[in-house]
């Protein structure tokens, strides 16, 4: 099949990628000259585990191309994907500038039947807009599809969790378009993946209240944890009991210094935006922001608490990414946690495998490691706020020698608080 990608941000690129992968030709669309020049060249614009093998083993079998070219594009394709970016508004909603102007190309350049799929998180009533909009911007009358088809990909995951979703999500009110979209993702058939075909606002609503509902999670085993803190109890068995409960189920259930990223912090906006939008409350959803935001504030207390007055204080910050395996600073916890330490006069020396350089673009005024003994050499605590897998197995004998004082805040629960203490830190977890 023929397909169309619009926008080669994180979603795009994987979707093309991924779509070439199955067999299909894949064209990807970019307004940005410079970002399609560099993938032309196999340059990947963010970091993402296997993308760039996959992306260089389909444009080598001649699958998968980037262009500027929104034109031909379209022309040549029978599905086009909408993967551009919905930043949010000021009042928390998404801005659907990208997608509308987006929307607009394709209505004009359009030769024939097309199925046109958002991929984008869009507000509910979007897909609905969108038939309206190409209907009215048409040169040529075509019959035409639309299609929400939402992505629930994890960050450093995305490769995997498309090839092997847990469902995928078709709406629209168009029956070809249906038929067409179940065709193509045809090769998840044989791993029996389930299907929900629906109308285009329910899926379009069941993103965001899927990412809600496991940002709800995170928030509420966060405010378990503090409570935690408080009893003198671990919350790692409490989340454990609880997860065994299949209702529930033990996923998302880790604390930390709340929840970060693309996603969350703006869905859980949008969510309540949408909300307000119909009448309606979005309690619960309010509830969960406002945890997540007070759950960073309460990060900076507990590092004050260890440390002690932070004016003067050299701060080792290992972790910056908003979680593993990524180099997205977006609403990253690190960011807020470590201006929270400035702000109060301590001095940061950071380190992060993959996010500096994308770290240092909002967080210019911290010293960067080379790595995680350069980091707390002369530090007087330090503080894990990302749990990159190699923060593991570090010698931590060597990290207690090479620190001023031995403190350590641990907002990822990495390590066993009582080794720590046995290895003679003064060790602070969340929620242990
Ligand atoms: C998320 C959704 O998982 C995905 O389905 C959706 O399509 C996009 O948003 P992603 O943002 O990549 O994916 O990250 P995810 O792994 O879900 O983590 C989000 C944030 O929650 C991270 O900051 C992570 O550290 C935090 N988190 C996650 C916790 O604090 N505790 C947990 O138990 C799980």
């Amino acid at each position: 099949m023929n397909i169309a990608v619009v926008g080669t941000g994180y979603v795009g690129l994987v979707t093309g990628a991924c779509f070439a992968e199955f067999g299909n030709d894949v064209t990807c669309v970019d307004v940005d000259a410079e970002k399609i020049a560099r993938l032309a060249q196999g340059i990947m614009p963010i970091y993402e585990p296997g993308l760039d093998v996959l992306v260089a083993k389909n444009m080598q079998a001649g699958r998968l191309r980037f262009t500027t070219d929104l034109k031909s594009a379209v022309e040549q394709a029978l599905v086009i994907f909408l993967a551009v970016g919905t930043p949010p508004k000021e009042d928390g909603a998404a801005d659907l500038r990208y997608v509308e102007d987006a929307a607009r190309s394709i209505a004009e350049f359009m030769n024939g039947y097309k199925v046109i799929v958002t991929k984008s998180t869009v507000p509910v009533g979007t897909g609905e807009r969108l038939r309206r909009l190409i209907r009215e911007h048409q040169k040529k009358r075509c019959n035409f599809g639309v299609v929400s088809n939402p992505e629930f990909l994890r960050e450093g995951a995305a490769i995997e969790d498309f090839m092997r979703p847990d469902r995928v999500v078709i709406g629209s009110r168009d029956e070809e378009a249906i038929a067409i979209m179940r065709d193509l993702y045809r090769p998840l058939y044989l791993i029996e993946t389930p299907f929900v075909i629906t109308s285009l606002e329910a899926a379009e609503l069941s993103k965001y209240a899927a990412n809600a509902f496991l940002a709800t999670k995170i928030s509420f085993i966060n405010e378990i944890a503090n409570l935690c803190d408080k009893i003198g109890c671990d919350v790692h068995d409490v989340a454990r009991a609880m997860g065994m409960d299949n209702r529930i189920g033990r996923k998302f259930l880790h604390p930390g210094p709340g929840f970060g990223g693309s996603c969350f912090p703006k869905d859980t906006r949008a969510l309540a935006a949408v909300a307000r939008q119909y009448g309606c409350t979005s309690l619960i959803v309010d509830a969960v922001i406002e945890v997540n935001e007070r759950q960073r504030a309460a990060m900076i207390s507990k590092i004050e608490r260890l440390v002690g007055d932070l004016q003067g204080k050299i701060i080792a910050v290992l972790g910056l990414s908003f979680k593993p395996q990524t180099d997205d600073m977006r609403e990253a916890p690190s960011i807020y946690i470590i201006r929270g330490l400035l702000e109060r006069g301590a001095s940061v020396r950071a380190y992060d495998p993959v996010a500096m350089p994308e770290a240092a673009k909002v967080l210019p005024e911290i010293a960067y490691a080379e790595d995680e003994y350069q980091a707390v050499k002369g530090a007087d605590a330090l503080v894990f706020v990302t749990e990159w897998n190699q923060f593991r197995a570090l010698d931590l004998e060597r990290v207690r020698q090479l620190m001023r004082a031995p403190k350590i805040a641990d907002l990822r629960n990495i390590y066993e608080p009582e080794k720590m203490r046995e290895l003679g830190f003064d060790y602070v977890g969340v929620g242990r």
